[in-house]
């Protein structure tokens, strides 16, 4: 069965049991700062989960893409994947375990047709948080499974998604040793402080894992041999001069890492220093240096095609390829020439004594960004000797210190002044004005978020924009930066600064005495900076997204290109 048919057919058999189809969302999930990256189907859901109503009802099916990153060291085997996709079902208070567990048996036996003879399933033990689950255990059996194991917490509990939320003890599914789906129901909460309490509204969470099903439909016991990865290692066997048997591991972890950071740039992510950028970052990274193994060069884009063509069906690469085809090569790019001069460094260091102490090693990849693994690598090859628990200590002495210094800088209530953020503040004072300027003099900011990656901006309006509009809104912004305008700071008290018509967040609380940016005769705001001191600095002002935030409120998230 190939993936497509897959998708359909659990959509189908959902919406053929009353459910509605939800859409696949973007990998970065919307309001919930606690995680970076969507790792569920559930997790666009978490708010219906927890009792808010949802528009397409209480039994909802979808394919979500999903990332996850906290095992990435078990990428490389047969079954993990940064990057995968996640077919679920959901009741939001509506049926309970006798129906998921029923709905899920009649999909593998039926739809799927594996023998029913081949599923092995699991339910939790039970513990001081809830009791064992024998109703689960009865439901399986007079289905005619009975195969079951019981399971404590560390197997058989899902969630919460992120540090807190709906969670509770699951029932999985297992075919040939490999589990393909779980069903969780979910009727606990967790809260801060790691307790366990009732939730008012018990929901169906269930999750199959689209590679691995595949490979289970086809007989196959590697992931890697599915139409979803094979193409990307057939390309890198052909990039490489060499076969797969023999370099499963590392081929598997560069074929991952790719399409990861591919579906990761398609939602708006690209590579930096904080966040979903540095994950991100880390991942094209380590497959650059994976590649080094296969002793190929300049690869990740080309590598990154076939990933275009297995998802064909997904909008947001095939409009967003050049795009994410650049940010991949200009990372790459970057990084090789870190690698070049990290290596110089290394040399120099280690021409008189073959010997790399802790701190030059920490210096090596704290200033050069050189990889501890590079570092390790180079001193094997060429016989230096290098301690890495001397390495260790030193990092972290230095990891206590800035624990320290941005405690201490959270305290003083500094905001982010790098120099980034500082061209993003002002950016977001021309988006502002331009916005005011083609959309409606009635644009009110209702909000403003920014990151040493990106602005976003929050404004009251009550429909989607169109493409000519966002190109003329980002045509405007950079018009007015290249006529290189004079930012000034002027402090009035706020009565007058609202009289000089400055524009000021709505419902924000201001003081009575307030600072006023003024750019050139374009724009005049209230804020308390930091900002540039002319327009020329800023580089070149793109917008990202543009999408809904609440009802009646815009978001537009936007980057400066070319600004360092
Ligand atoms: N949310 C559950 C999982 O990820 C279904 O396994």
């Amino acid at each position: 069965m190939k993936r497509k048919e897959l998708i359909k057919k659990y959509l189908e058999f959902f919406k053929s049991k009353n459910h509605k189809e939800i859409p696949n969302s973007s990998l970065v999930p919307q309001n919930d700062p606690t995680v970076l990256f969507t790792t569920a189907g559930m997790h666009p859901l978490v708010p219906f989960l927890l009792g808010q109503k949802h528009p397409l009802g209480k039994k909802l099916v979808g394919v979500q893409r999903c990332v996850r990153t906290g095992d990435i060291e078990m990428v490389g085997d047969e079954v993990h994947h940064t990057f995968f996709e996640m077919l679920g079902n959901w009741s939001l208070g509506d049926y309970w375990k006798k129906e998921a567990i029923e709905y899920s048996f009649e999909f593998l036996t039926k739809i799927l047709e594996i023998k029913k003879e081949k599923i092995e399933v699991s339910c939790f033990k039970g513990d001081k948080d809830s009791l064992k689950d024998t109703e689960s255990e009865k439901i399986w059996k007079s289905l005619g499974i009975n195969k079951i194991k019981f399971l404590g917490k560390e197997d058989n509990w899902w969630g919460p998604a992120g540090e807190t939320g709906p969670c509770g003890p699951d029932t999985e599914m297992f075919v040939n040793g490999v589990e393909i789906w779980n069903d969780v129901f979910m009727e606990y909460e967790k809260d801060k402080e790691g307790k366990y309490f009732e939730a008012k509204q018990k929901n169906i969470d269930t999750g199959m894992g689209v590679e691995r099903t595949l490979a289970i439909l086809n007989g196959l016991e590697d992931n890697y041999e599915t139409e979803v990865w094979k193409p990307i290692i057939k390309k890198i066997e052909s990039l490489s001069g060499k076969k797969y048997k023999g370099n499963e591991k590392t081929m598997r972890i560069i074929a991952d890492h790719i399409k990861a950071g591919v579906f990761i740039i398609s939602d708006g992510i690209i590579p930096g220093n904080k966040e979903q950028g540095y994950v991100l970052r880390r991942l094209i990274r380590r497959a650059v240096r994976y590649g080094k193994e296969l002793e190929i060069r300049d690869f990740i884009t080309k590598i990154a095609e076939p990933v275009f063509e297995i998802y064909s069906d997904y909008l947001n690469l095939k409009e967003n390829k050049i795009k994410i085809l650049e940010e991949l090569k200009k990372e790459e790019q970057k990084f090789s020439q870190t690698l070049e001069k990290g290596l110089n460094e290394f040399n120099k260091l280690t021409k008189d004594e073959k010997k790399i102490s802790g701190t030059n090693a920490f210096l090596l990849y704290q200033s050069y960004g050189f990889p501890l693994e590079m570092i390790e690598e180079e001193s094997k090859k060429n016989k230096i000797k290098f301690s890495k628990k001397e390495f260790e200590k030193e990092l972290q002495k230095h990891q206590q210190l800035s624990q320290t210094a941005s405690a201490g800088k959270f305290k003083s209530g500094l905001a982010d002044t790098s120099e980034k953020t500082t061209k993003l503040h002002t950016a977001t004072h021309l988006l502002n004005e331009a916005l005011r300027t083609i959309l409606s003099k009635d644009v009110k900011q209702r909000g403003s978020n920014i990151t040493s990656e990106r602005l976003r901006f929050d404004f009251a309006f009550d429909r989607k924009l169109t493409s000519e509009e966002i190109k003329k809104i980002e045509d405007l912004v950079n018009k007015k930066s290249k006529e290189n305008l004079k930012v000034s700071r002027e402090e009035m008290p706020l009565k007058k600064a609202f009289e000089s018509g400055a524009q000021g967040e709505f419902g924000a609380k201001y003081p009575e005495k307030v600072s006023v940016y003024t750019i050139g005769n374009f724009s005049k705001e209230i804020c308390t900076g930091p900002h540039v001191k002319n327009t020329s600095e800023m580089g070149k002002f793109k917008i990202i997204k543009e999408e809904s935030s609440s009802s009646g409120v815009r978001r537009i998230k936007a980057i400066l290109e070319d600004s360092s």
